[in-house]
């Protein structure tokens, strides 16, 4: 697909089929994600945490659900998490700013192969809050969660393209 196409149909998903995402297309969505911007080109500050385990899914969900008193699947149902963590950034900002970028090159890889993407807050903030799930998903030492994106074939079809304008304030110094 051409790039502003690509842009244009990326929408965030909240309601997935169960099917799995295919190995290829993950691998390109994460290799996507590699090939991202990161400050000083410290790829090894970063980690992924790819969740396929519907147990672990499950129990994220529930400490998302009691942490928020709220109803519903709180990951929508999506067959695959990526956590994005990080170690210690050397500024403040760093770690977000680069995790940011690799987020969106995968969610834009993965609207490419017609796969469903939402950016979700709420599984790092339970990893952090519950030991035994930062321990169940084993993300190295010294790595701290910063947020995840969901994964997964879209329960329904949706061709929309938002119309591509520049909507945030902004003013021109020339
Ligand atoms: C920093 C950030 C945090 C977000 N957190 C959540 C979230 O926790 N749950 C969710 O469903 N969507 C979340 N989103 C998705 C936004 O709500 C969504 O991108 C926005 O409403 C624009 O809609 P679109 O992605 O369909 O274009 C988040 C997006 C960003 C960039």
């Amino acid at each position: 697909m051409e790039l502003t196409k690509v842009i244009a149909k990326r929408k965030s998903v909240r309601a997935y089929k169960p099917d799995a995402v295919s190995e290829e297309t993950l691998n390109a969505i994460l290799a996507a994600g590699c090939a991202a911007p990161v400050g000083m080109a410290k790829y090894d500050t970063l980690h992924f945490t790819v969740i396929e385990n519907k147990e672990i899914l499950g129990r994220i969900s529930n400490t998302i659900k009691q942490m928020m008193k709220r109803e519903g699947d709180a990951i929508y149902a999506a067959p695959t998490l990526v956590i994005i963590s990080s170690k210690e950034p050397m500024a403040p900002g760093i770690d977000y700013t680069n995790a940011a970028c690799i987020a969106e090159n995968m969610m834009l890889t993965a609207t490419d192969a017609n796969v469903g993407s939402v950016l979700i807050w709420g599984p790092a903030m339970a990893i952090e809050a519950d030991s035994s799930l930062k321990e169940a998903i084993a993300i190295p030492e010294g790595y701290k969660p910063l947020f995840s994106v969901a994964f997964g074939y879209p329960a329904k079809d949706d061709d929309k393209e938002k119309e591509l304008k520049v909507k945030i304030t902004m003013n021109v110094v020339k």
